[in-house]
């Protein structure tokens, strides 16, 4: 039996995400084609959009679809730094964001951007005060609604509230947060003035049970945004080349469904997640819940196993059937101590000691049950291990 613990990563395909994209397939036609095959195309995908755009609170014309999160963030951050006035060229970076984030302010600096970090708290928080004092004079800020590894809930309206104070354009990478915690583009934004405040948002469709390779970003219609990529003018200019037709019908399926169940589905996963993690600590006393104990996504257990190495747990429990992460997918196959937990005020050995188990929608009390069976042992022999290779 295999048990999959890692939602966070991707989710399984939904079948509703499935039928969707089937019955687009079969839909021939180029959607900025002028022919009745293209316009049947078209309605498709805007009937998409529409749809999209309904979830996310934003108007359909703000929803710029894209091949995921990375391609939206760094749309969003290029593109709004590119636009900046002439005298502001500072990025407000919060440590512990997504590599995807992190590596487009690296680029951006090495194009000669300025960089002001915000400290994290102890439990992965960005705290808003600590983020409204840096914004004065950015040429614009990001920030993650919730910590994709230690599954910290910020307080989105309040850091979008501190942007529109200071007038500098917000953008928001939503991808973890998606399906998990409400978010209304309209509402997050208020009546923050025009390329000010919450103007940008980037979401993914392979974390709530779409395809892999469709995401969006919701743009506010007064952003000044320069293009990543250039050629035709679809989606207002913003990203060019031809849409994905089942992409988007598959997307704003997923999307529908996951929204329907989100409050449900949150307490059920809550409920499965606390088991998880007052068994965990029964089994290995040791161990730490890192992340804040409330403010948490509701499938997030993230755990510091003091004295293994994470990786040799991860190894242990895949043996057992049982798939985790040590942190975010992308950084999983290179060994890399977790940035996160060291901007948490974790030693470089703490952060490489971390496990990650997220759940969603196909996760039972059996998920659980697995990890509870494997996970005493795992530690026995994964500190043990670490001790070997010491001596
Ligand atoms: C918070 C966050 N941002 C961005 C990304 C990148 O998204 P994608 O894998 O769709 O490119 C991820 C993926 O793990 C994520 O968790």
């Amino acid at each position: 039996m295999r048990f999959y613990l890692d939602h966070a990563a991707t989710t399984p395909l939904r079948p509703e995400a499935r039928e969707a994209w089937l019955a687009a397939s079969d839909v021939v036609g180029n959607a900025s084609s002028t022919h009745g095959a293209g316009q049947d195309a078209r309605r498709l995908l805007e009937d998409s959009r529409e749809r999209i755009a309904e979830v996310l609170g934003s108007d359909p014309i703000e929803v710029v679809l894209t091949s995921g999160g990375t391609e939206s963030i760094n749309t969003a951050l290029r593109g709004l730094w590119t636009s900046r006035a002439a005298d502001a060229d500072t990025v407000v970076l919060p440590d512990g964001e997504h590599h995807a984030t992190m590596d487009t302010v690296a680029a951006l600096a090495s194009d000669g951007a300025a960089v002001r970090a915000v400290a994290l708290s102890g439990t992965g928080r960005i705290e808003p005060e600590i983020f409204r004092a840096a914004l004065p004079g950015a040429a614009l800020a990001t920030a993650l609604v919730a910590n994709n590894e230690v599954g910290t809930v910020n307080d989105a309206p309040a850091l979008s509230a501190a942007a529109a104070h200071s007038g500098v354009p917000l953008h928001l990478d939503a991808v973890a947060a998606l399906g998990h915690v409400p978010l209304s583009f309209r509402e997050l934004r208020g009546d923050a003035a025009a390329g000010a405040g919450l103007v940008a948002m980037s979401v993914a469709g392979h974390k709530i049970g779409a395809p892999v390779g469709v995401g969006a970003l919701v743009v506010a219609r007064t952003a000044k945004m320069v293009p990543l990529l250039h050629g035709g003018a679809q989606q207002r200019g913003l990203r060019a080349g031809t849409q994905d037709v089942p992409g988007a019908a598959a997307f704003a399926a997923a999307l529908s469904a996951a929204e329907d169940e989100r409050e449900a589905e949150a307490a059920r996963l809550r409920a499965l997640r606390d088991r998880l993690i007052s068994g965990i600590r029964s089994a290995v006393p040791l161990a730490r819940l890192l992340g804040d104990p409330v403010d948490r996504l509701p499938g997030n257990a993230h755990f510091l196993f003091p004295g293994a190495v994470g990786e040799s747990l991860l190894f242990l429990l895949d043996v057992a059937g049982v798939a985790a992460s040590t942190g975010s997918a992308c950084q999983a196959g290179v060994a890399e101590p977790s940035h996160v937990v060291m901007a948490m005020g974790g030693s470089e050995q703490d952060a490489r000691s971390v496990l990650r188990f997220t759940l969603g929608r196909t996760s039972t009390d059996a998920d659980v049950d697995a990890v509870l069976t494997a996970i005493a042992d795992a530690y026995a022999r994964a500190s043990g291990s670490r001790t070997a290779q010491r001596s």
